[in-house]
C-alpha cells in the first residue's frame, strides 16, 4: 500500500480512538480515607453502579489517602472543576455552606433511627443542596457514626480528663468550641498527618467513630477509648457543579441513582465495620470504657445558648431536627 495513504490511514484511526475515548466521561473522585475503610468500599461500589449504568460511559477514578489533597484542599478542587467528586465529612464543609455546622452540635442526635431520620428527610435534601451556592451539589450522605475520644495516657471518664490535653479536632469551628466548652485544647490537624501528630505528641488525643479509629491504626498509638457518643457528623458525597452541570439529565439521574445506591451498600457496611473495629482494636490491648455522658451533656449546653443568642438559622435547624420524630 502506497505509505503516503497508510499514513493517512492510521491518522484516522487514531483520530477516530480519540473521539471514542473523549465520549467516555472520566469523574476523578478524591478522599482522605485508607482503601480498608467501608466508606473507600462504597466509592468504588459507585464508581460501578454509574459505569454500568452509563454503559460504559462515565466512568468515576476513585483517589483514596489524600492523594488528590486534604478534605479541604479537595473541596476547594471541586469550586474550581479540578476534581470531579469527592467525600468529606459534614465537618470539613463547614467553612463552605454554614448550615452544615448543624452536625457539629454535640448530642443533638437521640439515637440512630433520629439521625436517619433526619438525614433521608427534609432537612437531609436541604442540607446536601444548601452546598450548591458554593459550586458544590451534595449528593447522598454516608454513615459515619458517633465519634468519641481516644487517648494516648490515660482514659477521658469525665470532661475534667480533658484539661491540659491537646485534643485534635477536625478544621471546624463547631468541633473547636465542643472541645473547649468541655476543657480540652482543641488542635485541628488534617486527618492524614494525625497518626504522626499523636506519635510525635503534637496532640495527646482525638475523637472519631470506630472504624476510622480502627483503619487510621491510631488505636497503636492510643490506648483509651472512651465512648461518649458526643457527635454524629455523617460524611458527604459532592459532586463539583462544574461537571454536574456538564452532565446532561439522564446522566444526572444515573450519578444520583448510582450515589444513592452506594448510600445503602455503605450503611449494611458500616455496621459490620463498627463490630469489627471495636473488637480488633479491644485485641490490640486498646481499653475501651463508657462514660456517662450526662457530664459532658452539661458542659456543651453553653454552645446551645450561644447558637441561641448569635445565630437564629442555626438556632431554627437545631429546634427542627429536635423536634423531628418517627
Ligand atoms: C471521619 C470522616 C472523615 C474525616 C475524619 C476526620 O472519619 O469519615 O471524612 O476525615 O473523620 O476526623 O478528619
Amino acid at each position: 500500500m502506497n505509505p503516503k495513504l497508510t499514513l493517512i490511514l492510521l491518522l484516522l484511526l487514531a483520530l477516530t480512538g480519540c473521539k471514542e475515548d473523549s465520549r467516555v466521561k472520566i469523574i476523578k473522585m478524591g478522599h482522605a480515607q485508607v482503601t480498608a475503610h467501608p466508606v473507600h468500599n462504597a466509592m468504588v461500589f459507585l464508581a460501578q453502579r454509574l459505569e454500568e449504568k452509563s454503559k460504559g460511559r462515565i466512568k468515576v477514578k476513585v483517589y483514596p489517602n489524600q492523594q488528590l489533597g486534604t478534605e479541604r484542599e479537595l473541596i476547594e478542587l471541586l469550586q474550581i472543576g479540578s476534581v470531579g467528586m469527592t467525600k468529606v465529612s459534614a465537618a470539613s464543609l463547614e467553612a463552605f455552606s454554614p448550615e452544615i455546622s448543624v452536625f457539629g452540635i454535640p448530642f443533638l442526635f437521640r439515637d440512630d433511627a433520629h439521625t436517619n431520620q433526619v438525614l433521608n428527610g427534609e432537612i437531609g435534601t436541604e442540607l446536601l443542596l444548601s452546598c450548591q451556592k458554593f459550586w458544590l451539589r451534595g449528593l447522598c450522605f454516608y454513615d459515619a457514626g458517633k465519634r468519641s475520644f481516644y487517648t494516648k495516657n490515660k482514659p477521658v471518664e469525665t470532661p475534667a480528663d480533658l484539661a491540659g490535653l491537646k485534643v485534635r479536632v477536625q478544621e471546624s469551628k463547631m468541633a473547636i468550641n465542643m472541645v473547649r466548652a468541655m476543657g480540652g485544647s482543641p488542635t485541628p490537624v488534617a486527618y492524614g498527618e494525625l497518626y504522626t501528630a499523636l506519635q510525635q505528641g503534637i496532640v495527646d488525643a482525638a475523637e472519631n467513630n470506630p472504624p476510622s479509629f480502627y483503619n487510621s491504626r491510631h488505636y497503636e498509638v492510643c490506648k483509651y477509648y472512651s465512648i461518649d457518643e458526643h457527635t454524629m457528623v455523617p460524611d458527604v458525597v459532592l459532586v463539583s457543579t462544574k461537571v454536574w452541570e456538564e452532565l446532561n439529565p439522564q446522566e444526572q439521574e444515573w450519578l444520583q441513582e448510582a450515589a444513592d445506591e452506594s448510600a445503602v451498600y455503605q450503611a449494611q457496611l458500616w455496621k459490620e465495620s463498627v463490630e469489627e473495629s471495636m473488637r480488633e482494636v479491644q485485641k490490640a490491648g486498646v481499653i475501651v470504657s463508657y462514660p456517662s455522658k450526662d457530664a459532658f451533656r452539661e458542659q456543651v449546653q453553653s454552645i446551645y445558648d450561644q447558637v441561641e443568642a448569635e445565630n437564629p438559622v442555626l438556632a431554627r435547624l437545631i429546634e427542627r431536627i429536635q423536634n423531628t420524630r418517627e
